[in-house]
């Protein structure tokens, strides 16, 4: 084909997936995704900017009676002496503040004059190819041919405040990312004390709300509750997305299933304080809205100046919980995570964490490497506790110099080491952060964030590093760094394990301290940016006393995030089943532990601890030199299962078949190639029970024309009858057959026959 016709090709192909367009008849925008469409109108003559319709793909974009405004109480044109009761019922796309519209709102100012009314109207836009990157901030990405964005600009004219709302749609998934940009063009600085990053407005169909909820050791449970009149919000004020609460929220029909039914849902591409909230106004009508939380924050804005609210990716799904969930991991591996680990299997890693805590040294550590490299695992990672005199979490946190009357002989030695058995080497940091017992804050104890005249909260025995403070930084970064290039370190896990408080920074001044927590998420950006930039090659998994930072802006850093503290298989299933809600398989930092487990002290066997830990990264997290012999035997069989297993893992398409938290007794989820040549079903039977049938097991996402063979027949001795068409396992099922005991796994590997 000539190259014009290729082209014009190309562009009819990706408009059919994607499009924007702009009706200036009726003025409405139309956002179409492969199986969505969103739509934005400009209303009256005050160009008020409203949210007219998200849902499925619609040929039509003549749909501005949506925004209600030829009922009472009309627009301000035909009747302005009810201008309030107006801006309290319009379907805003995004808010003004305190000048009629009751509703919780997105935006709000405070003028150097003390005044916070602020409305914003519809000014003009521009419709582009491609995406642009936001300023120091994690966000999605794509090429010109594989993504468009509208850029909508509203104004208000009093204060001269331009806010430019962004919305990127991709040709290859069905998601929004919006994002909220704000310009001060005029003469005098302004406080902004709220810049929520998305707001939505429709009406209430009976939804139910989904959040993630947890702490230590048990985060991201999935939590569901209808929606009532009024507020319902998670967020964290804790400097981090936190174990507690988790920056997604879905809102859903009751009916919903997870091939069918309506979800819409909202990610935050951020790791600092975040607010996720939906308001059930007197009329019915909905307002979900995402964001920076507004505890603590204010950003002074000077003249001429412009701040960047992170993005929120909004998917809409007719299929369920099971679509959105696709929908969010496509877009993920496909337009977030970067680097050379995007698209590749990751090294077996075995951590000494759970193996020594503290007490290692360098015999030790090549102890542990000498019998994991001859059972096939490829990476040793040494945990905290190699630098300053840290013999336990109460010291040395800043002084990032390797102690070598444990790592006798030095960190080369040790590395070359373990490189010379054919294992790669990984190590701990937590550089956010600052133990009062360090030479670092005794030279330096300004560089905490603390509030002057109060003695600062410990947490872990540690303080939080100020890294608004370029010195901090620099000087952290730099003590790292110079210990990576020491050494052939080819991964690194970055760790994080308190939360902010005593909210004040010594670097800066009275009225920009409500700006700490997310000058300190930027700084952290920045550093990890810088780490990636100037260490191409390296592995980095990101960590905050295990999964308090999960996070789809860490994962724009980090390929991968360590899930959970808790290693235990069975406590393991909830955690995986919520990260895996919004995340993808490849990104879930999952190990096989030690038994009884350290967290719970529960016994599962190892097989059940493996095949669990396969549904993400997998790697050990143990004493390989003290477990038993016979767990000790299996690894190599493990090894290989995740060699033969993992590009179907970290690449396929996740179904969630059952789950435990529901049903009480069994889990199962089944991974299915993109070509659907293959499957990979996961059972783990919590709880045997006594005296019963075999269990009807469905299995979807397969073709239903073509026949599928358990390839591992010889491990289902039960089922008797071994090949299946596709549309036979999706709808009339699979009957699994009880298996004896507690805790017991199996797979099913089903292949095209
Ligand atoms: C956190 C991490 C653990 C381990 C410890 C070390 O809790 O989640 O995996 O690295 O810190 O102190």
């Amino acid at each position: 084909m000539p190259v014009s016709r290729m082209a014009l090709w190309q562009t009819v192909e990706r408009n059919r997936n994607m499009n924007i367009t702009y009706n200036e008849k009726n003025r409405i925008f139309k956002l179409d995704t492969p199986n969505t469409s969103y739509c934005i109108g400009v209303v009256d003559e005050e160009n008020f900017l409203g949210h007219v319709y998200y849902g499925r793909l619609l040929g039509s974009d003549d749909l501005a009676y949506l925004m209600r405004t030829g009922e009472p109480p009309f627009v301000p044109s035909e009747n302005n002496r009810d201008r309030t009761s107006f801006l309290d019922t319009f379907p805003m796309e995004y808010t003004g503040h305190n000048l009629g519209d009751y509703r919780e709102g997105a935006f709000s100012v405070r003028t150097m004059g003390g005044h916070t009314g602020v409305s914003l109207s519809y000014v003009s836009h521009r419709i582009y190819d491609g995406k642009e990157a936001l300023d120091g901030l994690p966000a999605t990405f794509g090429g010109n041919d594989e993504c468009k964005t509208l850029d909508i600009v509203c104004e208000d004219s009093i204060l001269k405040l331009q806010v430019v709302l962004s919305y990127s749609i991709f040709a290859d998934t069905d998601a929004i990312a919006r994002s909220v940009k704000v310009i001060n063009n005029g003469g005098d600085a302004i406080y902004l004390t709220k810049v929520l990053s998305a707001c939505m407005d429709m009406d209430n169909a009976d939804y139910e709300m989904i959040t993630l909820h947890g702490s230590w050791a048990r985060e991201r449970a999935i939590q569901t509750c209808p929606i009532r009149k009024g507020k319902q919000s998670v967020g964290s004020v804790r400097g981090e997305s936190s174990h507690q609460e988790h920056p997604f929220m879905a809102w859903k029909s009751r009916t919903v299933t997870e091939e069918a039914g309506d979800v819409y849902a909202m990610n935050f591409v951020y790791s600092g304080n975040f607010i996720a909230q939906i308001e059930e106004s007197q009329f019915g009508s909905i307002r979900a809205m995402m964001g920076i939380h507004p505890e603590d924050f204010c950003w002074k804005l000077e003249p001429g100046e412009r701040f960047q609210a992170p993005e929120v990716i909004c998917v809409y799904s007719a299929k369920g919980l099971g679509g959105m969930t696709r929908n969010f991991h496509e877009l993920y591996r496909n337009h977030l995570i970067r680097g050379i680990y995007k698209d590749k299997k990751r090294p077996i890693l075995i951590n000494n964490w759970e193996a020594t805590y503290f007490d290692f040294d360098t015999d030790k550590l090549l102890d542990i490497a000498r019998q994991a490299s001859a059972l096939g695992i490829e990476m040793l990672v040494m945990d905290d506790g190699w630098f300053g005199h840290r013999n336990d979490d109460n010291s040395s946190l800043g002084d990032w110099f390797v102690n070598e009357s444990k790592i006798k002989g030095g960190l080369k030695y040790l590395v070359d080491e373990v490189n010379k058995l054919g294992m790669k080497f990984g190590i701990w940091v937590e550089p956010e952060m600052i133990s009062p017992d360090s030479d670092l804050y005794r030279e330096h104890p300004d560089w905490a964030i603390q509030i002057p005249g109060r003695v600062g909260s410990l947490a872990r025995n540690q303080y939080v590093l100020d890294l608004t403070r370029k010195e901090v930084r620099d000087c952290v970064y730099d003590r790292i760094a110079a210990v990576l290039r020491s050494a052939n370190i080819e991964y690194v896990k970055w760790d994080m394990n308190r939360q902010l408080s005593d909210l004040g920074s010594l670097g800066l001044p009275a009225d920009r301290q409500g700006e700490l927590v997310h000058r300190q998420t930027l700084a952290l950006y920045e550093m990890q940016e810088r780490l990636i930039t100037d260490f191409p090659n390296l592995l980095l998994e990101n960590c905050s006393g295990g999964g308090a930072r999960f996070d789809p802006g860490m994962l724009y850093y980090s390929p991968q995030i360590w899930c959970s503290d808790d290693a235990d298989a069975i406590e393991r299933l909830s955690i995986q089943a919520g990260t895996a809600l919004v995340y993808p398989l490849s990104t879930m930092g999952a190990h096989v532990s030690d038994c009884p487990n350290h967290t719970v002290g529960r016994t599962t066997p190892f097989e059940t601890r493996g095949y669990v830990a396969l549904a993400g990264t997998f790697g050990y997290e143990l004493d390989v030199t003290k477990i038993p012999e016979a767990d000790r035997n299996r690894i190599p069989e493990q090894v290989a299962m995740y060699h033969k297993y993992n590009d179907l893992v970290r690449q396929g398409d996740y179904y969630r078949i059952a789950h435990y938290a529901d049903n009480h007794f069994y889990d199962c989820y089944a991974v299915v190639a993109k070509d659907q040549s293959e499957a990979l079903v996961t059972y783990v039977q919590v709880l045997g029970r006594p005296n019963v049938h075999s269990r009807r097991i469905c299995i979807p996402g397969l073709d239903s024309e073509k026949t599928y063979v358990i390839e591992n027949a010889a491990d289902w001795p039960e089922i008797r009858q071994t090949a299946y068409r596709g549309d036979t396992l999706h709808y009339a099922g699979i009957h699994v057959p009880p298996i004896s005991g507690d805790f017991k796994a199996r797979i099913m590997h089903l292949k095209e026959k």
